[in-house]
């Protein structure tokens, strides 16, 4: 990689997992450890990028150099987001943020009753973060003049167990990304927890050939090299288009 080569350009990186709290003691997550998400903030900062990682209850220290913003639930990952999306030049998208959370919080901690052998949790659906910092800005670049920023070039995640390709090419419509980084969470040593991770790279604009990029299993320190040299790849190919 090109050492400072991303001066000038402010990426924001979403990491880790959401945690959704059911009562004072017990929560909803994921087995996201953070070490994906901070590995592309350690790598986006080695090519002199202003880096600032939007980060879910993990246990890694803070990479060189990167601002990290602490956060719990889905509702404060968004709005963390919110807040660091618009100066930035990239958003990923690297959370493993929890679909879903409880209805209602429980003020006391849940107490099981003697005469019954289950319970029901009553679920809602949580705010797609990604999506709408992408839609966002999509509005605002509309409606802003000219000389305001254009959007955050958006690079988004995609977690799948099968069907790999055609589901994170899904995503990349659904969700208005401009890059997805797809993983296979279903194989042994890579994806969740792991030192290792392998990945599939999709673009929507037709403009970056050839439009996929297979990254092959490696350390996640060095895919994350190369996820960010792909998402410059394809900002400079946004801002010359
Ligand atoms: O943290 P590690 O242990 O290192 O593991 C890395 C990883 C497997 C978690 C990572 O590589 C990864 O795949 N992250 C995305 C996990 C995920 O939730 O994927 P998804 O397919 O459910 O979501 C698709 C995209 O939408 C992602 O960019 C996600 O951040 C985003 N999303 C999803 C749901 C939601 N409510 N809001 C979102 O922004």
């Amino acid at each position: 990689p090109q050492a400072d080569d991303a001066r000038g350009l402010t990426v924001t990186i979403t990491a880790g997992p959401t945690r959704e709290a059911l009562d004072p003691v017990r929560y909803l997550s994921n087995h996201s450890s953070g070490k994906m998400g901070y590995a592309l903030a350690a790598a986006a900062a080695n090519r002199g990028a202003r880096v600032r990682l939007i980060s879910g209850p993990v246990a890694l220290a803070t990479p060189a150099g990167v601002e990290r913003i602490d956060v719990t639930s889905a509702d404060e990952m968004l709005a963390a987001a919110r807040q660091a999306a618009g100066d930035s030049a990239i958003f990923i998208g690297c959370a493993a943020v929890a679909d879903y959370r409880a209805e209602q919080i429980a003020a006391h901690k849940l107490k099981k009753s003697a005469n019954d052998d289950g319970m029901t949790l009553k679920l809602v659906r949580n705010p797609d973060i990604i999506a709408l910092i992408a839609e966002a800005r999509i509005n605002a670049s509309v409606s802003e003049s000219a000389a305001a920023s254009p959007r955050p070039f958006m690079v988004g995640f995609a977690a799948e167990t099968r069907d790999l390709e055609s589901y994170a090419r899904d995503k990349l419509e659904r969700k208005n990304l401009d890059m997805i980084v797809a993983n296979d969470v279903s194989q042994a040593g890579l994806g969740f927890g792991a030192d290792d991770n392998a990945a599939l790279v999709l673009w929507r604009n037709a403009a970056v050939e050839p439009g996929r990029a297979e990254l092959p299993a490696q350390s996640k320190a060095r895919l994350a090299e190369a996820v960010i040299d792909q998402a410059l790849r394809g900002y400079r190919a946004m801002r010359s288009g």
